[in-house]
């Protein structure tokens, strides 16, 4: 296994491209399986979350071909529709292949995600659409059966806005017999980027960026072409990375637009912010202020970068609160932070953070994507020594070569055998 290695202290300078977003190619990528020929798809980052994917649809029969970032799928063949636990055990969006399986072929065994490090992150309420379509639903030695003739449209209330759920059911719903309303949806970035690639298959939706969204079952669906965009999260843990520093980078192929809750917190905090069409500028504070976050549905503030804001607070100026309303357990970072020198309290979903002068280098671990990042940010502005980040797979589930566009900025950080 590999671990990052830091020699924090150095601001961050230059400027760094950004990939495509993970959470828009994994939808983008399940959506093909819903017909037939070939899907082109660009801006594919090369990561193990995408590699899960691929494994599992390689499973069902599914070709690929690659090129760059380019990916080109073809499921004409298909013969198998069960996610088999090995795989979904390591990556819950799996989750996505059941809704284009259950409309294409009207059966799928998907095994249930459990919970993860950051939660218990049930799927009841994707079941509950599918079942309101018409599907059949029976849970079996810890995976879902699920089964349909043609799907029928529904009106739908998720309780909660879910960014997968919504997508899954979209998916779902795209080819049903009639119309389906989804109420209280999610309008992320990455589900209207799914809505984007439906539409190019053919699709008949409205209202996505809405929370209603209205999809009008059509009879065929065509193969299409589509550029995923860009990656909002990793141009926010940059951005928070020169910050951090006190560096100055520009940040290239991203969409301001997607960052706007991060933008505004980190101008309080002092940093200054130039935006451009598709990029951004932007110089770390000499003084970090505090700044209190919470987090929120698109368009608030990101759970996703919630850990890594938390490395800026732990340096700031004074007292911060951060408050997680997503998960319940989005915390892991913490304990790991304080190993650093961090100052964290936390009570509930809240955590209490007094700002210090400075970070320690120490060994540290998470076991959650986002969390690893914000261990990398300490990192890169901790004294004394040399920062060692362990299990970084989780980092390369969601971050393309973190390490290399880090050493572009400027940083010293490489990856070494454990
Ligand atoms: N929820 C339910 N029942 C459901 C579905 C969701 O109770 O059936 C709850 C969840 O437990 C959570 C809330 O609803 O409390 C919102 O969860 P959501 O379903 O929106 O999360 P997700 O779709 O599983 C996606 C991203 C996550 C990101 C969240 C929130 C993908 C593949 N994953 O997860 O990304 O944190 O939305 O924005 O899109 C990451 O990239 O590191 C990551 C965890």
């Amino acid at each position: 296994m590999d671990k990052i290695v830091i020699e924090g202290g150095r601001p961050l300078k230059g400027s760094v491209k950004i990939s495509g977003a993970k959470n828009a190619a994994l939808p983008a990528i399940a959506a093909s399986l819903l017909t037939g020929g070939w899907h082109r798809l660009k801006r594919i980052p090369q990561l193990r979350d995408i590699n899960t994917i691929k494994s599992i649809m390689s499973k069902f029969g599914t070709v690929f071909r690659e090129e760059n970032d380019i990916l080109e799928i073809n499921s004409d063949n298909l013969t198998s529709f069960e996610a088999p636990y090995e795989l979904v055990k390591t990556m819950r969006a799996s989750i996505l292949l059941l809704g284009p399986l259950l409309a294409r072929y009207g059966k799928a065994k998907i095994s249930l995600p459990g919970g993860c490090a950051i939660g218990a992150r049930p799927v009841n309420l994707h079941l509950k659409a599918l079942v309101a379509m018409g599907a059949d639903i029976y849970l079996d030695h810890g995976y879902i059966n699920a089964e349909a003739n043609r799907l029928r449209g529904a009106e739908i209330f998720f309780d909660i806005p879910t960014v997968t759920g919504t997508e899954n059911i979209m998916m779902a719903a795209v080819t049903a017999k009639g119309k389906t309303v989804l109420r209280n949806s999610a309008n992320e970035p990455e589900v209207l980027d799914l809505a984007d690639t439906l539409r190019a298959m053919g699709a008949d939706i409205e209202g996505d960026g809405t929370d209603t969204i209205v999809i009008e079952g059509v009879n065929d669906l065509k193969p299409c072409e589509h550029s995923v965009i860009p990656d909002r999260i990793e141009a926010g843990t940059f951005m928070i990375g020169a910050a951090i520093t006190r560096g100055n980078i520009k940040i290239e192929g991203c969409l301001p637009g997607h960052l706007t809750s991060l933008i505004e917190k980190l101008k309080l905090a002092g940093a200054k912010i130039d935006l451009a069409d598709e990029s951004i500028t932007i110089q770390g504070p000499d003084l970090i202020e505090s700044v209190d976050v919470m987090t929120m549905p698109y368009p608030g503030f990101p759970t996703d970068l919630q850990a890594q804001f938390m490395a800026l607070m732990a340096v700031a100026d004074g007292w911060s609160i951060i408050r997680e309303t997503i998960f319940e357990n989005r915390f892991i970072h913490v304990s790991e932070l304080r190993r650093m020198g961090a100052d964290i309290e936390i009570n509930g979903s809240q955590a209490l953070i007094k700002g210090k002068e400075r970070l320690f280098s120490a060994p540290v671990m998470a076991t959650d994507l986002r969390a690893s990042a914000s261990l990398v940010l300490a990192g890169l502005v901790a004294k004394e020594g040399r920062t060692e980040v362990h299990r970084i797979y989780h980092l390369d589930r969601g971050y393309e070569t973190i390490e290399k566009k880090f050493r572009g900025l400027g940083a010293s950080i490489w990856r070494e055998k454990e």
